[in-house]
């Protein structure tokens, strides 16, 4: 079983031998090796049974000059830098493949690069003399974790060294921007930095959205961030209380009272972007656990401070 541990010291040394672990950041828990080391990247990509096409998001400290791993950098990337980092924010740039181990970037010409915020974070990066890829700390397409015991429990079989960092507080993963195209950027993956935050620091420079394509991001996959019981999803609060009625035995996340759907499972969240994001990867573990059979969630509004839950949420469930 996997060991929960506070003392950063362990962690250190297992990863200087090349070795996993799984460390805090202020998003979710991810799991940790030297970006330079295949046999540290492979055993990520096999501990989650990731596809490897999948590349991986390269930690970098904070004083990191990232000129040493990418090239072509648009103008508007330091503003974006100076906002944003460090914080949730990753950014896929151009990479220079001759400084990256093509495991990371899955063979593409792009490098998804990320300063976590979180101290635990920065203290590692800054006591390593190489980057880290970190995946989210959960098998491939499962629910990320926001914990330590998240992590311990999403990975049974497996003999991980796990820093406890407490609570992530942010609790769904970083924003992804696309940032190789001077003209502007496109957003990959939405998170607490949204839509309308990058605009007032970087004005006009949006891309819209590429329809379903060569990009892979696990955004783009159809289902993500699934729990094990089956997830619904709905825009009408007369539909989900039907719903409730024909399925007794469900778990509610919802803004409203769980009064109105005659149910006492399941969790009142008030009608806050932050609050939901805190909650949302806890409670699909909380509505796994518990007796129920379903999972209903009424999807938040659609605004920019809602589009990392409401994608998760999307991407988790099936709207009916
Ligand atoms: O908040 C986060 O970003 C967390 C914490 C642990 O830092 N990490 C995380 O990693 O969410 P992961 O592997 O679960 O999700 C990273 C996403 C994947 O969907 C991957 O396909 C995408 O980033 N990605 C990585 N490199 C990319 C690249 N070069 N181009 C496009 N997408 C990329
Ligand atoms: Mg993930």
């Amino acid at each position: 079983m996997s060991q929960i541990i506070q003392d950063i010291q362990p962690i250190l040394a297992c990863l200087r031998q090349g070795g996993i672990a799984a460390i805090p950041t202020e998003t979710v828990y991810g799991l940790a090796g030297d970006a330079t080391n295949t046999q540290a990247i492979s055993q990520i990509y096999a501990i989650k049974q990731r596809p490897l096409d999948h590349p991986l998001i390269m930690h970098i400290s904070k004083d990191t000059d990232i000129r040493q791993y990418a090239i072509d950098i648009p103008d508007y990337v330091d503003t974006l830098i100076k906002a944003f980092w460090p914080g949730p924010l990753t950014l896929v740039l151009r990479c220079n493949t001759a400084l990256i181990n093509p495991l990371v970037t899955a063979g593409q010409n792009t490098i998804a690069l990320r300063c976590p915020q979180h101290p635990l974070a920065q203290e590692i990066l800054r006591n390593l003399p190489f980057p880290l890829v970190a995946p989210s700390a959960n098998p491939f397409g499962k629910v990320s974790p926001t914990s330590a015991q998240h992590v311990q429990a999403s990975f049974p079989q497996e003999n991980l060294l796990i820093l406890d960092g407490g609570r992530c507080p942010i609790g769904i993963e970083s924003t992804i921007v696309l940032a190789t195209n001077s003209n502007g950027y496109r957003i990959l993956r939405h998170g607490k930095v949204d839509s309308a935050h990058l605009s007032t620091i970087i004005p006009a420079l949006e891309l819209p959205p590429q329809t379903v394509g060569t990009l892979r991001v696990s955004g783009n996959l159809l289902t993500h961030y699934q729990p094990t019981k089956p997830l619904f999803y709905f825009t009408q609060l007369t539909e989900a209380i039907s719903f409730c009625n024909q399925h007794p035995s469900t778990y509610v996340i919802s803004a409203y009272p769980l009064s109105t759907f005659n149910t006492d499972q399941g969790v009142t969240l008030p009608a806050d972007p932050k609050i939901w994001a805190y909650e949302l990867y806890n409670q699909l573990r909380c509505a796994d656990l518990s007796k129920a059979k379903h999972i209903l969630i009424t999807l938040p509004p659609e605004a920019p401070d809602w589009q990392g839950t409401r994608e998760r949420i999307i991407k988790a469930g099936r709207y009916l």
